[in-house]
């Protein structure tokens, strides 16, 4: 295990931002991990599990501890029935790479989450959902390291308290799970209408009426291809905030005021609306703060134009929550984690 000092972390995350790591390492085995959080108690540093960097802000200080970059790869079968297929893969696995070798097997589940950056390890954390799918309902497991209590184990998907763009991971055990792998089950039938309102229309315009999960993908690659910009050339983290949840009585409020306003109608009275849609009614939509502009696409992506530190992105985020709050009274939430 060899440990870099003094790592630029700007060069590990999509949004291009923030300070240093203090040690940066690789680790391939669940050994090397072992021996990773036993060199870090020896040595009372704190340790950070980066992914592909594409769901991660780094804050202007860096981290005073030990970044650790999730390389533990794999695919394997583990069981076979004539209806579904389970998979382990490894965390450090390229998640759209994953998604392509599960569709071009004819597996269905995770087809709608295609072209997403970042790794199957990162998949779980904050629950990534896309054009329908969740990726919370295929996982069975997650076998992850327990940092605090040295040892491997299995959580089953309840476990993980998945909830939307959320789980314990990112939770109240934040920091205690190094994930190793992620076990997939996933169907052997076609994916069935209805599907996500983009990709329906995607099909009726190309002539498309043999569902598979090949098309599926090529649908939402495409989809997103227009509407989210690519991080290798605009440095983005995809959306940067959540939607937002809020209860009835503000919903009823709000629906009165602007009855264009889409909802999504979520368990116990609850309203989903799409953030991206509240930023534009602010008038930012296109708008550049701080050097972070607001995609002129999707209100809900902020890309990095020329911001140059966290300060920067801080200050751009809070405009926008600012702005959202005093025209609609809702909190809007950042999506990406924070270093
Ligand atoms: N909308 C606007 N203006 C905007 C953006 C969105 O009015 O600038 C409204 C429209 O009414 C649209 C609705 O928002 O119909 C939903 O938009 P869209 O389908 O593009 O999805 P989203 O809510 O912006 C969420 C996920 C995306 C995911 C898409 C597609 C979150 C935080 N984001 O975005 O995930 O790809 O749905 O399912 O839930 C990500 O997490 O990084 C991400 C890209």
């Amino acid at each position: 295990m060899q440990l870099h000092t003094d790592i630029p972390l700007k060069n590990y995350t999509t949004m291009r931002l923030g300070g240093n790591a203090r040690f940066m390492t690789d680790i391939h085995s669940v050994d090397e991990l072992a021996s990773l959080c036993q060199h870090a108690a020896e040595h009372q540093l704190p340790i950070f599990v980066l992914g592909g960097g594409s769901n991660t802000i780094v804050r202007d200080a860096g981290f005073a501890g030990i970044v650790a970059r999730n390389r533990i790869m794999g695919y394997d079968i583990i069981d076979d029935q004539p209806g579904a297929s389970t998979i382990r893969v490894g965390a450090g696995e390229n998640w759209d790479e994953t998604v392509k070798r599960t569709v071009d097997a004819g597996l269905s589940g995770i087809e709608a989450l295609s072209a997403i950056p970042g790794t199957v390890g990162a998949s779980p954390v904050q629950n990534i959902g896309a054009y329908g799918q969740e990726v919370a309902d295929t996982i069975m497991s997650v076998d992850a390291y327990d940092m605090h209590q040295s040892q491997l184990v299995t959580l089953d998907n309840e476990a993980c308290g998945f909830a939307y763009r959320h789980s314990i991971f990112r939770g109240d055990q934040a920091g205690r799970y190094c994930i190793v792998s992620v076990t997939f089950q996933l169907s052997k039938s076609s994916p069935q209408p209805p599907f996500y309102a983009a990709v329906e229309t995607y099909f009726a315009e190309h002539n498309v009426t043999l569902f598979t999960p090949a098309a599926v993908r090529e649908a939402v690659t495409d989809i997103r291809k227009n509407k989210l910009p690519d991080p290798a050339e605009l440095p983005n983290a995809g959306s940067f905030f959540k939607n937002a949840i809020i209860d009835d009585w503000l919903y009823r409020e709000l629906i009165e005021q602007y009855p264009d306003m889409p909802s999504y109608d979520m368990p116990e009275h609850r309203h989903k609306i799409p953030t991206g849609w509240l930023i534009e009614q602010t008038g930012l939509r296109g708008q550049t703060l701080h050097g972070m502009r607001i995609h002129d696409k999707n209100a809900l992506v902020l890309i990095n134009e020329s911001a140059s530190s966290y300060e920067d992105l801080k200050n751009a985020r809070e405009a926008i929550k600012d702005a959202v709050r005093d025209k609609f009274r809702i909190d809007i939430e950042q999506e990406p984690l924070e270093l």
